[in-house]
């Protein structure tokens, strides 16, 4: 494996655990402020990041790499309501699709068409995951602030959990 795809592959074993410890404290918050739907869903998101992460681990032990278990910095856990939790929820999946699309320009300059390959995985989870964001905060973005529409929210985004693999 070359140098520089080892480091991206590394670096991105970084990202999805940040991505699984940003999710679990949002997933707290939601559950100490009463949105127990949003609690599972975000407590299911940062499972499935840290699949991602394990994903990536083993790949890079088999392909023969070395793999650096990172340290993380402390998530945040203040947030001022749902919208800014979905907004933080898209922000932070846009960025993981541009550190993949990153991974996958490396692929295609030094003809690691296996990585490449293995990426796409990847891809295909990051188009559903920022679709996912988008529609939650539309459906945010028409409640506005009512808390009615705060109670159906959180009751429905339950069927946005995805079934673990
Ligand atoms: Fe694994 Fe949602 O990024």
């Amino acid at each position: 494996m070359h140098a520089s795809i080892e480091n991206l592959l590394n670096d991105q074993i970084k990202v999805e655990a940040t991505a699984s410890m940003h999710y679990l404290a949002m997933a707290s918050w939601a559950d100490a402020e009463g949105f127990s739907g949003v609690a599972n869903f975000f407590y299911a998101q940062s499972e499935e990041e840290r699949e991602h992460m394990l994903k990536l681990v083993k790949f890079v032990n088999e392909r023969g790499g070395k793999v650096v278990v990172p340290a993380l910095d402390q998530p945040t856990d203040k947030f001022t309501s749902l919208k800014a939790l979905f907004e933080k929820f898209l922000d932070s999946e846009v960025f993981v699709t541009k550190q993949i699309n990153t991974i996958i320009d490396t692929c295609l300059e030094q003809k690691d068409y296996n990585t490449n390959n293995f990426m796409q995985w990847y891809v295909t989870e990051q188009l559903e995951e920022e679709a996912t964001a988008r529609t939650l905060l539309d459906k945010l973005n028409i409640i506005g602030d009512n808390n009615s529409g705060y109670y159906l929210f959180d009751r429905d985004i339950e069927s946005f959990i995805q079934p673990q693999e």
